[in-house]
Parts: structure tokens; sequence; C-alpha cells
């Protein structure tokens, strides 16, 4: 394995452009003007797995976008690492605050600035990179499968299925995941949770027309004021969520627990400097990483109605739209907290409209144990390459297959991640450290040196 730092020297180059070539395709999984584009990237992961050395290779169709699965099985009575990535990436827009276009990676201050860099193109692609180390230098110490799947960012509705059918073909003794991220590059760092999801829509309707707001107004009641005041209505003023019901199956941290998550290295002037705010806000009683790990929230992600063109139109409008998103903690399940939602929502709508709940996607929180040989194979890795032992963190994100995986094929999942929350994900100018690249790169093949010599 020490081999893998000349390896990554002599084909550094290399490694970029070809990354560059994966960012350039716009595989935006939400938008369907993009369609073609995701199915053209996922061709383009599949002649990569090739090209590293995988078989195998197939571009599995689903009723939405394939999965894309390759793998090097040297000796079945070994260990085998089935890495996840996904392919597809988050809408680009505002275009406008981007500093360079978003399908045009850009280098700038040793950082790749492309929609999808950090999440999770530049994070899965390290994967490819690693298996071509391994295989072309003859030290692949495990099998490994690899499935990329190209419709995470919408909710992975068709890989539960994908799971089931090819249990089989997906069978493994570890999943290995990177699309999460670490303190800082001088901090690492593994996520041992991640968050659960209830996104749902809500329509609020008023009379059954947008009315004159002079002649109707004050007199009937406006959908959007009303919905504004329900949202509010959500939180109290400590910042608790106000369903009945909503934090009886959270499960309390530990004062051990909460203490080791005060050591973790966080400057919070930094934190409001970054994001150009004076104050942080949040449930009363937890800390900023509390309240982003192990506390369920609840946010409106979109909110809209009546007229926003140029200029005014006085409208009393007829309908009003949000959509809202609860981000999940143990024991805290999708179904059960949408039904809570749903009841609440419907229970505090005043007779003068009429609401409609409308549940997207779930999915459900994990922790994982600190003291499996995945976590310490992953952790050993990290400490090789970084020269620190990486600590356990609880990510505020969600990957829904994680559980799902564990439920499908009862498999337990690492997540080694090398992006940094500050990255942008989701947000104009994502970018991702050249540095972060290279550093998986070449931790990568330690965690499958470490995995076999645990097992
Ligand atoms: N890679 C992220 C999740 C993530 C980011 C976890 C950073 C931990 C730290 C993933 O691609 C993502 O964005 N997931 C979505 C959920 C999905 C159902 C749309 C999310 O968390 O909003
Ligand atoms: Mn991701
Ligand atoms: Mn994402």
């Amino acid at each position: 394995m020490k081999h893998v730092n000349a390896y990554i020297t002599a084909h550094q180059e290399r490694f970029l452009d070809e990354l560059y070539a994966l960012l350039r395709i716009p595989s935006v999984s939400a938008n369907p003007a993009y369609r073609e584009d995701v199915f053209r990237c996922a061709a383009f992961v599949a002649d990569s797995m090739k090209s590293a050395g995988l078989e195998l290779v197939e571009i599995c169709p689903t009723p939405g976008f394939p999965v894309v699965y390759g793998e090097k099985i040297i000796d079945p009575a070994l260990p085998t690492v089935l890495i996840y990535g996904h392919y597809d990436v988050q809408p680009a827009e505002p275009f406008e605050l981007w500093h360079s276009p978003p399908f045009e990676p850009t280098l700038k201050d040793g950082k790749i600035y492309a929609r999808g860099a950090a999440d999770d193109k530049g994070q899965f692609y390290m994967h490819v990179k690693a298996v071509e180390f391994m295989i072309a230098t003859n030290s692949l110490p495990c099998n490994v499968k690899m499935m990329i799947e190209g419709e995470e960012e919408v909710g992975s509705d068709n890989l539960g299925n994908f799971c089931r059918e090819n249990k089989k073909r997906l069978e493994a003794d570890v999943i290995l995941i990177s699309d999460t991220s670490m303190v800082a590059n001088d901090v690492p760092s593994i996520d041992v949770g991640l968050r659960g999801l209830s996104y749902l829509e809500v329509e609020v309707t008023g009379p059954n027309r947008d009315l004159h707001s002079g002649v109707y107004g004050g007199a009937v009641a406006n959908p959007i004021n009303t919905l504004c005041k329900m949202i509010a209505s959500l939180t109290d003023e400590n910042n608790h969520i106000t369903i009945p019901g909503f934090y009886d199956s959270v499960a309390e941290v530990s004062i051990e627990d909460r203490e080791a998550m005060a050591q973790i290295p966080f400057s919070e002037s930094e934190y409001k400097a970054d994001l150009d705010i004076e104050e942080v806000q949040g449930e009363q009683g937890f800390t900023t990483i509390e309240r982003t790990s192990i506390r369920p929230t609840l946010d409106v992600n979109g909110i809209w109605g009546g007229y926003t063109g140029e200029g005014s139109k006085t409208v009393l409008p007829s309908k009003a739209y949000a959509k809202i998103s609860m981000r999940l903690v143990p024991n805290q399940t999708s179904d059960e907290i949408t039904a809570k939602f749903k009841a609440h929502f419907e229970a505090i709508a005043p007779k003068s409209v009429k609401v409609e709940v409308r549940p997207h996607h779930g999915g459900e929180p994990v922790v994982t144990p600190t003291d499996s040989v995945p976590f310490k194979a992953a952790s050993a890795a990290m400490e090789t390459t970084f020269g620190k032992k990486p600590i356990p963190t609880r990510g505020g994100g969600s990957i829904p297959i994680v559980a799902l995986f564990e439920k499908e094929l009862k498999c337990k999942t690492v997540l080694m991640g090398f992006g940094l929350d500050s990255d942008a994900l989701h947000s104009p100018n994502e970018h991702y450290g050249v540095f972060n690249y290279l550093k998986g790169i070449e931790t990568i093949p330690w965690f499958f040196h470490y995995f076999k010599e645990m097992n």
C-alpha cells in the first residue's frame, strides 16, 4: 500500500483531468431537461470502472436512472467491500451566483469548483482511482464491488428494489461510502450517524378563486397569511417543535457523548463570519454541533403563492404552498413523523381554509458503532494517511439508502467522507479540495488493507 503515494504523484494530472470530464456532464437528476446527460453520465461511470480494471461492469436500468455496477472478485474466500456513491447532482440554480460556470470545472486556490465536485462525483471517483491503483499494482487485498447510483439527490426511489432484486450480487462484508464531511483537513473525522428525513408539501386553499384584495380583503382568509401563521406556530419561543409527540421517540444522547461532542474543534465566530450572520439560533439547551446532528429539526424549504412577478398586483390569492422538511434522529421514523405532522397540520387549520398535506420522500436516521471492524479499519486508514486518529462525529445530512442497506442487505456501512461542510454542497460555487481528492485516493487502499487484516 505504501506505493500509493508514488502512483498518485505519477498519475495526478490524469486523475484531475478525468474528474473534470466527469464534472462537465450536467447529471442533474431532479430536472427532466438533463435526462440525456444523466444517462450519458452513467455511461461515463461504466467506462471509468472498466478502465480501472473492474469486471462485469453493467449499466443496470431501473424505472428511473440506472445504477452502474462493477466488481473484481479475486478470491471468494476473502472479505468483500461494496462501494456506494452517486453520480447525480443537485440543480445548479441560481446560475448567476456562480463565479465560474457550474459545469465547467475551474481550479482556484487548490479547489475544484463545479456542481457535484464534492457531492458526490469528486468523492466516488476517488474510489474508482483507488481501485485502479490496487488492480494495476496487484495489491487488491479484498474483493471489491462498486455500485454508483443516479437518483440519490431525488430520494433513491428505485434503489430499494434494486437491492432486493440483486441481493446475491451485492453480498458484501461492509459498505464503504464517501459522501460526508470531515471536521477540517487537519481534523479527520468519520461520521457514525446520519439524520433521517420527512419531506412533504402543503397546500392551503382559501376562496375558490383569486380575489380583488380591496373588495374582499379583510373578510376572507388569505391562505398565504394563514399558512405563515400555521408554520410559525410549529415552533415555540425556545425553538422546540410543537407537533404533539414529535419528540416521543427521540433517543437522548448520554452526557459522556455530549461531552465528547463538545471537544470537537468548532469556532462559532468563524461559523457566523462564514455565513454573514450576527447570531446563531436553534433549539434551546443545545449547542450548534448538537443542533445539527443529534436533534431533529423542521425547516421550510420553499414557500409560494399569489403574485410574485414584476411590480404589484392587488390580489387575495386562492392558494398558498410550502415544502417542509424535518430532519430526524434515532429512534424517530419517517412514517411516524410524517403522520404526526399531517394530523397536527390538519388540526391547526382554521375553518376558513382547507389544507392538504402531501408526503414526498423519506429516509430513516442511522447510528453506527465505533467498536466495529469497519469503523476500526477506516480509523486506522485515516490515521495512517493523516497522521492523526479521526474523531467520530454525527452528520446532519441524510443518505436514506444507508438504513435501507442495513435492512435489505443486512450489511453495515462505514461513512469515510473526505469533504468539508464548507464545500458549498447544494449551494452555488460548490467545490472540493485537490488535497481532499488525493487524500481520499491515498486513504482508500489503506482501508482495504486494514479491513482484510482485521477480518
Ligand atoms: N451527501 C449528502 C448527504 C450528506 C452531506 C450527509 C453532508 C452528511 C454530510 C447527500 O447527497 C444529500 O444531499 N442527501 C439529501 C437527502 C436526499 C433524500 C435528497 C439531504 O441530506 O438533503
Ligand atoms: Mn451526496
Ligand atoms: Mn447531496
